[in-house]
């Protein structure tokens, strides 16, 4: 990346600039902060961001606020949606981020493969996906979830968050990010690794 030269009369850019496009999924189980880390991350770098709780089918979100955790077949037209958004971008050569708890890799396989769709209709690109795995503890994230307010994931399924949770193994393309930080270190952790161009 070619650096300019500061000088007093043209101020730093607003934006960080990394080296290729990239679509982001910020995953983590519920509580996890990928809203918060996702719209922090999405705002340094001035890339579009999508929310995937607001992807769900309704079913699904009334399933949640009554604690019932979904089944693979709940989730699946989700993940569909989800791999969709993250084709289009793929496809188009823009860059995004969008959240999803992904906690299996048969789900981030669905995602993976929305990539590999967009990226077939771009001869010569480089993969762009890349997940941003944001860990922590369940006494943290529990804490965390207490405090939180006027949202439809209720405590009760943190439990079963982390019994489902498979961490991304090495030979997936990811990013792991310890949430024991405030946002905008961990937002700026990521946008650091991307701009020096090692993930
Ligand atoms: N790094 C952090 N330090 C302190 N508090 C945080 C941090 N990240 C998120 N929070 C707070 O923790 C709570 C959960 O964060 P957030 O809603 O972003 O999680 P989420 O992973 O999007 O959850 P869900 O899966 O339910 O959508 C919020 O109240 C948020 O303000
Ligand atoms: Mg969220």
């Amino acid at each position: 990346m070619a650096e300019q030269a500061p000088s007093p009369a043209s101020p730093p850019p607003a934006r960080l600039v990394v080296p290729r496009p990239r679509v982001l999924v910020v995953t983590g189980v519920a509580g996890s902060g990928k809203t918060t880390v996702a719209r922090a991350v999405a705002e340094r770098l001035g890339w579009p961001y999508a929310e995937a709780d607001d992807l769900h089918p309704r079913a699904n979100i009334v399933k949640m606020a009554a604690g019932v955790p979904l089944t693979d077949s709940d989730r699946w037209p989700w993940l569909v949606t989800i791999a969709h958004w993250i084709r289009d971008r793929v496809r188009a050569g823009e860059p995004g981020v969008v959240t999803c708890s992904a906690l299996r890799r048969r789900y981030r396989d669905i995602l993976r493969a929305g990539a590999a769709a967009g990226a077939a209709q771009r001869p010569g690109a480089e993969d762009p996906l890349l997940f941003v795995y944001l860990r922590g503890s369940p006494e943290l994230i529990g804490r965390r979830m207490a405090a939180r307010r006027s949202h439809f994931m209720p405590t009760s399924l943190l439990d079963s968050q982390f019994a489902a949770l498979e961490e991304p193994g090495p030979d997936e393309h990811a990013l792991t990010v310890d949430v024991d930080r405030p946002p905008d270190a961990l937002a700026r952790a990521v946008t650091d690794a991307l701009a020096a161009g090692d993930q």
